[in-house]
Parts: C-alpha cells; structure tokens; sequence
C-alpha cells in the first residue's frame, strides 16, 4: 500500500508559523491544525500556553511559547526578533459583551477595544510584512468578523465591537497593497458565531442556514490554508466563514 504525504500546496513542512490568541478558541485550534500540517510553531498570548504548548509537541511540533500583552509595543516587536517566520496567524483579539451604552467606563472600554482589536493587528501586520519581506515572502492572516460586514449578527453585538471588525477589513485591503509587491499575502477570515469562551452563554446558531454554531476548528482550516502556499495567488481577500449567512 502506497502512503500519501500532505501534498505541497498546503504543508506546512519546514515553516514557522506565529500564532497569536493560542491559548483559547479560535487561535489555539489554528495552532494544532497547523502541527498537524507540519509547522513549528511561536505561540503567544496574554493567558497561559501550557495546555496548547504541550498539544502542539505532541503533533510533532516544535514550538516556543510566549505569554504577554500585544497592546506591549516591545513584546510584539520581540515575536520577530527571532528566526524567519514563514506565516502569521493573528488571532488574539476581545469583545466586551456587558451592555456597552450603560457601562460607566465606556470611553475607556472604548479605547481598549480599538488598541487590541485594530491598533494591534495593524502593528503586528507591519511588522510581519518587515519580517517576511526581507526572508522572501510570507504569508498574514487576521481574523475579522461577520460583524465587521453586517454590524452584528443582532442587537447584542456590541458596536465598538463590531466597528473594530470593519476596520480589520480595510486594514487587510491596505496591508495588502503594501505586502503583496514585496512577496507577503494578506488576507482574513471573517468568522460567523463560533464556540469558543467569547461566546460563551450565546447561541445564535439557529438563525443560520448551516442552523448551528461553528466549530474552532471549522475556522482553523481555512486559516491554516490562507498561511500555506496553496494560497500564493490571495492576497486583500476576506473570506466568509460564517454557516451561509450570506446565502441570501
Ligand atoms: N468566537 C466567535 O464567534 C468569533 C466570531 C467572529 C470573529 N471572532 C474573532 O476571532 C478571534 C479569536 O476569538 P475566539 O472566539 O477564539 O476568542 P477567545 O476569547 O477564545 O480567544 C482570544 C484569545 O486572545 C487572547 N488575547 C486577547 N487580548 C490579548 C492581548 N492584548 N494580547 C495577547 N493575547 C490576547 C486571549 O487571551 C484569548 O486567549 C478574535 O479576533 C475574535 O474577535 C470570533
């Protein structure tokens, strides 16, 4: 019996790959399908690494793990300090669900969720494209959100949320234009409901075509695709991973 090996295009054999937002949801599922794929792995994020640190070895990865605050100008720089990285998967990111005009703190919230939510994937966006043009290309991906196009699957998304989204949209666009002459593709997921911990307690699965929730996983893939070269020729896509809401 003859036995197959993951076919070139979408390997990860050989690359390094930064994964941010690894220790929950959506980031750390991107992690395994991408040791499963063949990749060695940075991990980061501001909470602990040790669970999906000891899953990737356990693929077959090598992996460094780094716990710290990306909104830290000094601690994203760090993350390309190192070897060449071949793709990043950006995918930390946070959403504060307590009723948003009724919260006393709100321009603080405010101006928390636009550094984490947009100034952080703009920084780390610009400094991969550093990074990797001057290794010979690469691969970024950012994840936005149904939200970002729709402005909320419902009333309870909450706006600052949903705006930071749309701006990770344009942010792919503009990144784009400025990596894809120097070899880097930029592109994103937009995830529809997913259940991850920023979900938690809601369910707005029903209400799609697909009638359920998605999986982490059920984003991993795509995201793991867009870092390969089997996605050479995408660059400034955003693409709809979301149960069919676009069906019509
Ligand atoms: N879950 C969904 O339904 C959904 C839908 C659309 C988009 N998204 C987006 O997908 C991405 C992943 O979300 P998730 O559902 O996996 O959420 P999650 O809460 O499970 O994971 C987010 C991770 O990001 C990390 N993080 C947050 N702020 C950070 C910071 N300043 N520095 C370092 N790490 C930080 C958190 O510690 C956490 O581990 C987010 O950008 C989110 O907005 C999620």
């Amino acid at each position: 019996m003859t036995t197959r090996s993951i076919p070139a295009g979408i390997s990860m054999e050989g690359k390094r790959v930064l994964v941010t937002g690894a220790a929950s949801g959506i980031g750390k599922a991107t992690a395994l399908v991408l040791a499963q794929l063949g990749a060695d792995l940075v991990l980061a994020d501001l909470s602990a690494l040790e669970t999906t640190k000891a899953e990737v070895e356990a693929l077959g990865a090598n992996c460094v793990a780094v716990e710290g605050d990306l909104t830290d100008d000094a601690f994203l720089a760090a993350l390309f300090a190192g070897e060449r990285l071949h793709a990043l998967a950006h995918c930390a990111g946070i959403l504060m669900r307590a009723p948003w005009n009724e919260d006393p703190d709100w321009n603080t919230r405010f101006h928390r969720m636009m550094d984490v939510n947009v100034r952080v994937p703009l920084q780390i966006a610009a400094a991969a494209i550093e990074h990797m043009a001057a290794h010979g290309g690469g691969h970024i991906v950012l994840v936005g959100s149904v939200a970002g196009k729709t402005g909320g699957t419902s009333l309870t998304t909450p706006p600052d949320y949903s705006a930071s989204k749309g701006a990770v949209h344009a942010i792919v666009k503009w990144m784009s234009r400025s990596g894809v002459g120097r070899g880097v593709m930029v592109n994103a997921v937009a995830p529809g409901p997913v259940q991850t911990p920023m979900t938690r307690g809601n369910n707005n699965g029903p209400n799609l075509p697909l009638k359920r929730m998605g999986t982490a996983e059920e984003l991993a893939w795509p995201i793991a695709f867009l870092c390969s070269s089997g996605a050479n020729y995408m660059s400034g896509a955003i693409l709809d991973v979301n149960g069919g809401a676009f069906v019509g």
